[in-house]
């Protein structure tokens, strides 16, 4: 599985490359056309690394995750008539519907930090510098949270995914090294209990 891994990811590369090529050769109103421009005017602010992956980082942050709410929301409407005809007839409004199904299936179930100082997150202690993977999908189904966590309802007041982690600063984006600080208590992620209750 890894080597797969390694073989799509080898693959997408090259695939920027020659996109990449294409676009020095005959620009377009595109943005892999500009950021092209702005790399090779000045690598200092936009190096070939950087640039293939950031056009890596976008096609899968704006590619998988949309294409998998789709997915998942559609699974989710097969599954229950009664939302289906609740969509089309206006009782349960889309955007709850959409909030309710980043919650009970998300399209990013994980993501990670880097600690930049000593943080106690429930039972666990980081030290800096250390890695986290903070589970999203496990949040989005916390009891303490959520109320009957495994039912899709779409009236939930409380039915925004969970974003306990980034209320706070002692955590940043794996990529971006940050400073040793003194120590410092993190709510756990599942946060406290929403205002609606554990029935919400
Ligand atoms: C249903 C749709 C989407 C979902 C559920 C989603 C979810 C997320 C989440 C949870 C993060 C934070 C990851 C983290 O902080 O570790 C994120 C970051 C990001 N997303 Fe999305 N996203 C969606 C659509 C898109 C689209 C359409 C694009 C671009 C075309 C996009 C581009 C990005 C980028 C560039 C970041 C990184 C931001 C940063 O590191 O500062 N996302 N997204």
């Amino acid at each position: 599985m890894l080597a797969d891994a390694d073989a799509a990811a080898i693959a997408m590369r090259e695939y920027f490359t020659g996109l990449c090529a294409d676009r020095r050769a005959r620009p377009r109103d595109d943005l892999v056309s500009a950021l092209v421009q702005v790399s090779d005017a000045d690598s200092a602010r936009l190096n070939r690394d950087e640039l293939l992956a950031n056009l890596m980082l976008l096609l899968v942050a704006g590619f998988e995750t949309t294409t998998n709410l789709l997915g998942n929301g559609l699974r989710i409407v097969l599954g229950e008539p009664s939302l289906r005809s609740g969509l089309s007839g206006g009782s349960v409004p889309a955007g709850q519907f959409v909030a309710e199904a980043l919650r009970y299936d998300s399209p990013v179930q994980l993501t990670s930090r880097r600690a930049t100082v000593t943080a106690e997150v429930g039972e666990v202690t980081t030290a800096p510098g250390a890695e986290v993977i903070t589970l999203l999908g496990a949040a989005n189904r916390d009891p303490r949270r959520f109320g009957a966590p495994n039912e899709f309802r779409p009236a939930r007041r409380a039915g925004q995914p969970a974003d306990q982690l980034r209320r706070g600063r002692p955590f940043l984006p794996r990529r971006r090294p940050g400073p040793a600080r003194g120590g410092r208590r993190v709510p756990p992620a599942a946060g406290p209990v929403s205002p609606d209750g554990p029935g919400g």
